[in-house]
């Protein structure tokens, strides 16, 4: 996988690039491997523990920069860090990381308890425990449906509200139990049955979807001709999203095809890179998260 988003980026030597989702460094460790002295890199990442990570990691590069906020943020992130110039790649590594999930206190993970937090970025006020006490219990199932694609949200739903209300819900082994308990005992797969919830509440809570949908809306601007975007997803809104983006501009809006269009009058800004878009059995056998991971990488005319 790192080698086929490295490949995906065309690093050149004296190019500036942007690791959108820093984690700890396993991108942009590679990325600074491949870049010269003139070359440079900006990570960000919403996490202040992967920014205290990158600063004592990385902090002595000077080609290295990193900047705690959201990618969505992505122009004024330029604007002030890069003097306006553009950029020549660009990459997301979109969903929670290791440390993240690792961390019981956290609240990520439904295997060890912790509370029920899941915030990326924890100066943000609203844990996943304080939405779940003021949402009702239709906004609750919603976000598991759609999110979550959970076929049981509405059991689910009903049954963290009850227990809400009832002043027993404050962990994650709880909210777990709670979920595995909605399902039917025939129903039980290889996978934990909190999964799905989990993921939905997550992706929720971060403002996932509208971070990757602001970021698209406004990263074409700030890409030099021939520079790469990158995008790793591991949800299928968010890999459908990537999609759309790429298509609508590498092969433009849908118009009549009798119409013979030129790629100008077309106004197209991408050019699709055709790339194996899963991972292959050997890197899943090194790292199970690439199970789910795909690929999509463009490139600005
Ligand atoms: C899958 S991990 C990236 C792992 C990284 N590529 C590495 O090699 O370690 C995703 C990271 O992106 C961060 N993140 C997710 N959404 C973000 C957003 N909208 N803005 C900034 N950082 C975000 C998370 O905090 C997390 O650290």
């Amino acid at each position: 996988m790192l080698e086929k988003v490295i490949k995906g980026l065309n690093i050149s030597s004296d190019g500036i690039y942007v690791d959108c989702t820093f984690g700890r460094g396993g991108h942009s460790k590679k990325i600074l491997s491949e870049i010269g002295e003139n070359g440079k890199l900006i990570a960000i990442d919403k996490d202040c523990e992967a920014e205290k990570y990158a600063r004592e990691h990385f902090g002595k590069d000077k080609r290295f920069c990193f900047v705690r906020n959201n990618f969505s943020k992505i122009i004024e992130i330029i604007e002030n860090y890069n003097n306006n110039k553009k950029i020549d790649g660009i990459l997301l590594d979109l969903g929670v990381s290791s440390p993240q999930l690792d961390d019981p206190e956290r609240g990520f993970s439904f295997q060890k308890s912790g509370p029920i937090d899941m915030r990326m970025d924890k100066s943000d006020k609203l844990t996943a425990l304080s939405w779940l006490k003021v949402a009702d219990q239709n906004e609750i199932k919603e976000v598991l449906k759609i999110y979550g694609e959970e076929k049981y949200a509405h059991r689910i739903a009903k049954s963290i509200k009850d227990s809400i209300n009832k002043k027993s819900l404050s962990t994650t082994i709880e909210l777990a139990e709670i979920i595995e308990k909605c399902y039917p005992k025939n129903k039980k797969s290889g996978r934990n049955p909190a999964t799905k919830s989990f993921q939905a509440i997550r992706i929720y809570i971060n403002n996932e979807l509208q971070e990757l949908e602001s970021f698209l809306n406004s990263c074409l601007d700030i890409i030099a001709s021939g520079g790469r975007i990158v995008v790793i997803s591991f949800h299928s809104l968010e890999d459908r999203m990537v999609k759309r983006f790429i298509k609508k501009h590498s092969e433009g809006k849908d118009v009549p095809s009798k119409i013979p269009l030129t790629e100008t009058s077309k106004n197209l800004s991408l050019r699709k890179i055709k790339t194996t878009l899963k991972a292959n059995d050997d890197e899943v056998a090194l790292n199970k998260r690439a199970r789910s991971a795909r690929i999509r990488i463009a490139e600005k005319i």
